[in-house]
């Protein structure tokens, strides 16, 4: 019922003080006053059910906002947490192609390290077969060339260059002469002063040899000492007369070792020096023929006994593979 109504039907009663002229019923002014006060009291009742209802609207009203705003920040978090959810996604994706392309990597890497390490099994089986070969023909200069190579790995060791260098210019060393195979026997072999001819083909055994080794990385190193083994620190060496450190490291090395031990060799033409003979003559030629740094190191090197240890281990392994050998 709204306050209107109430109001109606309060107005349809009739409760004006009766006219003094007309007969009174019996009773009539109890009963004025008792609807006088049950229509203050509606009135009272109503006014207080409107206060009510409205108050219920207020606080209904304010719910409603309070529910809208939770549902909102509902619709909010949901959506937060699918766009975490996706970008979680995205990130592990991610994480998981990132690690894929690095076990590809690291699987190409491992390829490579075999490929690599095959070459040099390769190259290094091959430098043995030159060995056998050049010690097959003539077994002073198999060892001959072990013993530069393990001085050449002595004089890098002492130089302070790192392992790696050290072995290959060890392995490098080994095939300085290679290109001696086109040298006729009787110019090699020659007991006498050697003619400009001669010495120009004996020349020719450098650039040979480097041809020979043809362009594999592996034996880039080799190829140096090939060709520049007999070039001199002073510039007056060949085939090219480099000088100085155009030289480069490796043949400026194996120089010293393979003069050295063609000195301290029994030749056909020639007896063994003694060690200090051979030292001396490569201390003499310190700043001529050779680098004087590395001579320094050399002679450092035979003062600790090194070279003679080197020396022996060699004739006893040759001993070994040919029992009653004498060569040296
Ligand atoms: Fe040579
Ligand atoms: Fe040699």
């Amino acid at each position: 019922m709204s306050n209107d109504d109430t109001k109606d039907m309060v107005e349809t009663v009739d409760v004006s003080p009766r006219d003094p002229d007309l007969p009174q019923a019996p009773g009539a002014d109890v009963f004025r006053q008792l609807l006088h006060q049950a229509v203050r009291v509606a009135d009272m009742a109503n006014s207080q059910a409107m206060r009510m209802a409205l108050d219920f609207a207020k606080v209904y009203e304010r719910e409603q906002g309070v529910r809208q705003q939770f549902e909102n920040q509902l619709k909010q978090m949901t959506l937060m947490e699918k766009q975490a959810t996706r970008y979680a996604e995205d990130l592990a994706g991610m994480l998981r192609s990132e690690r894929e392309r690095r076990q590809e990597l690291e699987r190409a890497l491992e390829q490579e390290r075999i490929a690599s390490e095959e070459l040099r099994r390769t190259g290094l089986q091959g430098i043995s077969h030159l060995v056998l070969a050049a010690t097959i023909k003539d077994r002073t200069t198999g060892t001959h060339l072990q013993r530069v190579r393990r001085y050449v790995e002595a004089i890098g060791e002492r130089l302070g260059l790192p392992a790696a260098l050290v072995e290959e210019f060890g392995y490098s060393s080994v095939m300085h002469d290679v290109g001696k195979i086109h040298t006729p026997d009787h110019i090699l072999q020659s007991e006498h002063v050697l003619s400009d001819d001669e010495f120009s083909v004996i020349k020719q055994h450098c650039i040979d040899g480097e041809k020979m080794l043809g362009t594999a990385r592996f034996f880039e190193t080799a190829r140096a000492i090939a060709r520049e083994h007999h070039e001199r620190w002073d510039g007056k060496g060949y085939p090219d007369g480099k000088k100085g450190e155009e030289i480069s490291l490796a043949a400026r090395i194996v120089s010293i070792a393979d003069v050295f031990d063609a000195l301290t060799s029994k030749r056909p033409y020639k007896e063994a020096w003694s060690a200090e003979a051979g030292l001396k003559a490569i201390e003499a030629g310190a700043g001529e023929r050779f680098d004087p740094e590395i001579v320094a190191g050399f002679v450092a090197l035979t003062k600790e006994g090194v070279l003679e240890r080197i020396s022996s281990e060699v004739a006893a392994s040759d001993d070994d593979e040919h029992p009653g050998s004498s060569a040296k």
